[in-house]
């Protein structure tokens, strides 16, 4: 080193020591974070999505000033504010991906298909669906609206019952409130976009006679306890939810499923999934393209 770069050296005081480092996750901690969550709410991350558990909660942690995840794991096992903090972590974590339509093809089969033959066979004009995982509402929104399509004035002679239902309660709130931007609405044909929404500005406000046939609810499908709860279902949808859980979570939330359908009713699942190795207690209905599962009479 020269003379002159050892004096500037020498004359410049040490820099603060700023860590900019992530805080550190050990494999054990991650473990015992993770079975945390799956306790909770039965979403299951292998070792293989271990970083995107890390960062949602690296994101919790910001939020709450903390700087290491041992005293975060302290937060949500043992501390009074565990339940609302596992909300919020719920709220990070769940990919909450949905839009009105989604899947032309399955709601092709519910229009033309399901609603039908229920609508000809009820003995007592009551129609149960359930949205499980619901998200922001679109799809049982997107449900009720074909059931007025196919009711039409008769809407008015039948009890309809939609249940939404999802983990998070911030998706719930967006789905209480029906409005929505244009994106979401991108599947759905324009004329029924004229019918059922009022728009105002930018946004897209579902009108009362849909609202009124549908009601949320906060509820985790992991929990046999709360699914339990809900019987006498003639449809329901769980799109793009069994994704989150592990087999054994999957066998019992489908098991559930199959308990509160009424015999004869149908189970749609997303399109790219499927019951095999889930469930047996099917019969499956094939139409072009899709797939319904049916719990026979
Ligand atoms: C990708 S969205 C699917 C929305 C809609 N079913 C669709 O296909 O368009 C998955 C939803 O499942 C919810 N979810 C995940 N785990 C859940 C659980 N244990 N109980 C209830 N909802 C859950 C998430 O919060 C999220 O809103």
């Amino acid at each position: 080193m020269s003379q002159f770069s050892r004096k500037r050296v020498r004359n410049h005081p040490p820099k603060p020591c700023v860590s900019l480092q992530r805080p550190q996750l050990s494999e054990e901690l991650f473990r015992q974070l993770r079975d945390l969550v799956y306790e909770k709410s039965g979403m299951f991350f292998n070792d293989g999505r271990k970083y995107l558990l890390e960062s949602r909660m690296e994101n919790r942690m910001k939020a709450l000033g903390l700087e290491k995840f041992e005293d975060y794991y302290y937060l949500l096992k043992y501390s009074p504010e565990g339940e609302v903090e596992f909300r919020a972590l719920f709220d990070e974590i769940t990919i909450n991906e949905t839009s009105f339509f989604r899947n032309p093809p399955q709601m092709k089969v519910f229009q033309e298909h399901i609603l039908p033959e229920f609508l000809r066979f009820k003995r007592f004009k009551q129609l149960k669906i359930w949205s499980a995982g619901c998200s922001t509402g679109e799809e049982p929104y997107t449900l009720a609206i074909l059931v007025l399509e196919v009711l039409g004035v008769k809407v008015s002679q039948w009890f309809v019952d939609i249940l939404g239902v999802d983990i998070s309660r911030t998706v719930l709130e967006r789905a209480q409130k029906g409005e929505y931007g244009e994106y979401t609405l991108r599947h759905m044909p324009p004329d029924l976009v004229q019918k059922y929404f009022l728009k105002e500005g930018p946004i897209w406000r579902v009108k009362d006679e849909v609202k009124k046939l549908l009601r949320f609810e906060e509820m985790n499908l992991a929990d046999p306890a709360q699914i339990r709860r809900v019987r006498g279902m003639d449809i329901i949808f769980c799109r793009n939810v069994l994704i989150y859980f592990d087999m054994e979570v999957k066998k019992r939330v489908v098991a559930s499923f199959y308990d509160s359908l009424n015999p004869g009713g149908y189970l749609f699942i997303g399109h790219s999934e499927s019951l095999h190795g889930i469930s047996r207690a099917f019969k499956l209905v094939h139409f072009p393209e899709v797939i319904v599962y049916k719990k026979e009479r």
